[in-house]
């Protein structure tokens, strides 16, 4: 049986593209992000997770406006990155698991989940980068099954079920035949809006008590709508469903091993944590 080894969340402005391929990571601005790292890195490396479930958001990179699914889960040999315009290099390819992508899929159907299967899938920021910031020298060891949740467009899916879609993952994980250790990582948030009368908006205080409540009292998000999400974290904060899920996808007793949360990289509320979970 597959087993869940733990939990990563992150942000993923498209900057810190910019900041690697500088090697700025020592750089005053960019330094307390960077260190936030170091931790989590040390983690993987005594760990060694073979696969990791990747929650994220798409831009406009593989889904467009015109065709927007709330769920999409890749079934690809391989994910490559491309030029999304913010000038940043694009970053070598990441080996998919195809045969358990598509038990993922087949479980979530059986269990009434509708996510679009995707055996061509291009991944923006929102995976390369978190992926360069854990295994820095681009040697990714991990094969990736991205899981892509609607931020974008009008309607998206309710913190209450983003959480059910990352317990239903967790579940398609742990009744897969393989021996894979399957580390969970969600990318996106925290608060800010890049755009409208709010463009700049953080808030630190929701941040910090979203972070607790992962930990604390896993569901509390849960009670608001992705309008009230919206208000408290801004229009792109919402990314923060991707954090909600990868803690949903943690089985048992879930603790944390390390947090941190810095203002701001670009208009971001940078946030991070390592969760890991017994059972
Ligand atoms: C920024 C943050 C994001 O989450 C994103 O997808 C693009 C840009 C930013 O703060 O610049
Ligand atoms: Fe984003």
């Amino acid at each position: 049986m597959a087993r869940i080894v733990g939990g990563i969340t992150t942000s993923h402005v498209p900057a810190i593209g910019g900041a690697i391929a500088k090697g700025l990571q020592n750089d005053p601005y960019w330094k307390p992000f960077f260190d936030g790292f170091v931790p989590v890195r040390q983690w993987l490396s005594e760990v060694k997770p073979d696969v990791a479930v990747v929650f994220y958001n798409d831009h406009g990179l593989n889904f467009f406006l015109d065709k927007m699914p709330t769920f999409a889960v890749g079934a690809a040999p391989e994910y490559r990155n491309a030029d999304e315009g913010w000038g940043i290099p694009t970053l070598a390819p990441l080996a998919g698991h195809q045969a358990l992508s598509w038990h993922v899929i087949e479980s979530l159907v059986n269990e009434e989940f509708d996510p679009v299967s995707c055996q061509e899938m291009l991944v923006d920021h929102a995976v390369s980068l978190p992926m360069a910031l854990l295994w820095p020298d681009q040697k990714c060891p991990v094969k990736a099954i991205p899981v892509c949740i609607n931020t974008v467009q009008a309607p998206l899916p309710s913190a209450k079920r983003c959480f059910k879609l990352g317990q239903a993952v967790a579940r398609a994980v742990q009744s897969w035949q393989g021996d894979e250790t399957v580390v969970m990582i969600g990318t996106g948030g925290l608060s800010h809006q890049l755009d409208g009368e709010r463009a700049g908006f953080i808030n630190k205080p929701f941040d910090l008590e979203f972070m607790r409540s992962l930990i604390e009292n896993p569901m509390w998000a849960t009670q608001y709508s992705t309008y009230e999400l919206v208000e408290k974290s801004g229009t792109q904060g919402i990314e923060l469903l991707m954090w909600l899920a990868t803690r949903a996808a943690l089985p048992g007793q879930v603790t944390q091993l390390h947090t941190n949360y810095h203002i701001p990289i670009s208009n971001t509320a940078a946030g991070l944590m390592l969760m890991v979970n017994q059972g």
